[in-house]
């Protein structure tokens, strides 16, 4: 393989800032602009996946990461089963080589090793974002709703959310 898969640490916010901003370049992806991926977001979301969630990265041979998927056990002991708010952005020069899948299924590897034991995965796509859903859909993930205009765009249009979950077994 010519990629791996490690945990995330507090050391790569650097590094997932810059993957997050070259994905977000690109229209239709990830929700947050360039300009919203700050150091301090970044940090955040690391600190939380690492506090109790999965914080994975992907990195090339020589160590550079070119992936990177997050998401949080949520902290409330009705859905303390649940793992939500998840992001996943691969380099634009590395997208359609398997890179995303991996980060799903060491997802869900570790999500299966957590204690309590994680049960549920849920994520939201943009409608728009055909490729992703098909992606989720691929792996096990359920449509289950439609959120009607959640997104806007910068020229004022709205865009749809698609709520999909995923029962790990
Ligand atoms: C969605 C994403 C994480 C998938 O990662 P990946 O490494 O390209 O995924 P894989 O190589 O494992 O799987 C490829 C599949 O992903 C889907 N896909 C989605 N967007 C894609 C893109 N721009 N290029 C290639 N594949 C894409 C397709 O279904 C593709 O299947 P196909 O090769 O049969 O067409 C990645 O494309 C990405 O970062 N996109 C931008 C950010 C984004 O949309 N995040 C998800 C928000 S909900």
């Amino acid at each position: 393989m010519i990629f791996s898969i490690r945990p995330t640490t507090t050391d790569d916010v650097a590094a997932v800032v810059a993957v997050h901003r070259a994905t977000a370049t690109i229209p239709g992806g990830i929700a947050r602009r360039p300009e919203e991926i700050t150091d301090a977001y970044v940090a955040r979301i690391l600190g939380e996946a690492l506090a109790d969630g999965v914080g994975l990265v992907a990195v090339d041979q020589g160590g550079v990461v070119i992936g990177e998927i997050h998401a949080v056990r949520i902290p409330v002991k009705l859905f303390s089963h649940v793992l939500s708010d998840l992001t996943v952005a691969v380099h634009p020069d590395w997208r359609g080589r398997g890179v995303g899948s991996a980060l799903f299924q060491a997802l869900f590897a570790a999500a299966r090793a957590m204690d309590p034991p994680i049960v549920r995965v849920e994520l939201n796509a943009g409608a728009g974002n055909a490729g992703a859903i098909q992606l989720y859909e691929r792996l096990g993930f359920r449509v289950e709703g439609r959120l009607e205009k959640r997104g806007r765009f910068p020229d004022g249009s709205f865009e749809d959310d698609i709520a999909m979950g995923l029962i790990l077994r």
